[in-house]
């Protein structure tokens, strides 16, 4: 793809248009996500899936005793158990949802693969890995056939102006206040979506894809806009609300951490690109997101903080994605939780937790921890 030109367009419709946020907005009243009537938002996250055939696409790095009657199939159950046990108000698939090289027809693929979610009739969303575009189809024709699939809240990318933006599945979400209370106007939470790319096309530089100066820029954009209209009348709130971000690739920035500041374990490098395009350094100037959760890597399934971010993976969901038998496939869980008065009912995002659970007989829960409470926020976070 010729990222120049696209680049430099995608810059002067930012520049020149300067659009006046209601144009951006969709109708703020009538949110497609909302925090439950219990005040809280959870989202689970599901990481690799690397669909391929169904049943007839075996299992990798499960036990010998494993290796029988075990397929795609196994994947499609993970889902559906993980639904059924934590009811989440949105499901999010973080890019590597089918394995290109394996999957015969990416249509079939990708309808198999998301078909739990669909017939769930909860919310979903995805973003591309490095792996999706492998098939029959080319990313774009993989993001526009997603963006057609029942009951996704899945974008193929922003509006215009701002629709000139590098790769595929670039968008946010803004997840409403409870329903009749006084916040039931606002975001309380922001999901940002983005497409971190495959493969690098500078033959100078080798490895994975990154995230574009113009993917930058609309994020910066949009996150200005989010705040913007959060601290504007009625019901004008102080700090910007909490964002999350959701892509595949990690960041250069995961590999800050070891074990004395992480919660989960690192097993195998931080496959990141090989650049550093800067997005962590945009996410922390642009102030609200506080989390940030990427696949790819599916032996890792840690969080750590950094600078007011935690970086979490989902861990290796997929049973056709490599792995390491005898070590479960899992699952991230996030909850935001409103805090709550006597006086004024439901406020804003107290706190936002994570844990995961592992594909074992009880859906074994590990590693609960907060990821960001309101209290703390700026000051060190204490583990729970
Ligand atoms: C895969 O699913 C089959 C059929 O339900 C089950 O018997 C088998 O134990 C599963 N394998 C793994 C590794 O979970
Ligand atoms: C929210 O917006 C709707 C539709 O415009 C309006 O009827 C309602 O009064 C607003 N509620 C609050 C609490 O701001
Ligand atoms: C984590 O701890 C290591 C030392 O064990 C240190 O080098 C690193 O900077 C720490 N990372 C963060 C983000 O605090």
């Amino acid at each position: 793809m010729a990222s120049k030109p696209s680049l430099f367009l995608s810059f002067c419709f930012f520049v020149v248009v300067s659009v006046p946020s209601f144009v951006f907005a969709a109708n703020a009243n009538s949110y497609p996500l909302r925090v439950g009537r219990n005040g809280e938002f959870k989202i689970l996250q599901v990481a690799d899936m690397h669909y391929a055939d169904g049943k007839t696409t075996p299992c990798q790095d499960v036990l010998p005793k494993q290796v029988i009657g075990c397929s795609d199939l196994n994947t499609t159950a993970f889902v559906e158990r993980m639904i059924q046990a934590e009811k989440p108000h949105l499901i999010v698939f973080t890019g590597d949802n089918i394995f290109g090289l394996d999957a015969t027809e990416a249509t079939k693929s990708l309808n198999a693969a998301f078909a739990a979610a669909i017939s769930s009739k909860i919310p979903w969303a995805a973003v591309l890995g490095n792996h999706d575009q492998e098939s029959t189809l080319s990313r774009g024709g993989v993001m526009k056939h997603i963006v057609g699939m029942k009951r996704t809240l899945s974008q193929l990318n922003p509006p215009p102006p701002a629709h000139l933006i590098d790769g595929f599945g670039n968008y946010n979400l803004e997840v409403g206040g409870v329903e009749g209370s006084r916040l039931q106007n606002k975001s309380l939470l922001n999901l940002y979506f983005l497409d971190s790319g495959d493969y690098s096309t500078v033959p100078s530089v080798l490895g994975y894809g990154w995230i574009k100066p113009s993917q930058q820029l609309w994020f910066q954009r949009t996150s200005e806009k989010l705040q913007r209209t959060y601290k504007n009348k009625p019901e004008a709130q102080k700090a910007a609300a909490p964002g999350l971000a959701y892509f595949h690739i990690p960041l250069p920035e995961f590999e800050s951490f070891d074990s004395s500041n992480f919660t989960g374990v690192r097993q195998e490098g931080i496959s990141s690109a090989s650049v550093n395009s800067g997005f962590f350094t945009t996410m922390v100037a642009a102030g609200d997101v506080k989390a940030v959760f990427t696949g790819h890597d599916h032996l890792n399934d840690f969080c750590g903080e950094l600078t007011g971010i935690n970086l979490c993976y989902g861990g290796g969901f997929g049973y056709h994605a490599y792995g390491k038998a005898g070590w479960a496939r899992r699952a991230r869980v996030v909850v935001a939780t409103l805090e709550k008065t006597k006086k004024e009912g439901w406020g804003a995002v107290k706190s936002i937790r994570t844990w995961k659970r592992l594909d074992d007989q009880h859906l074994t829960t590990i590693d609960a921890q907060v990821l960001w409470s309101k209290s703390s926020a700026g000051k060190p976070l204490l583990m729970v």
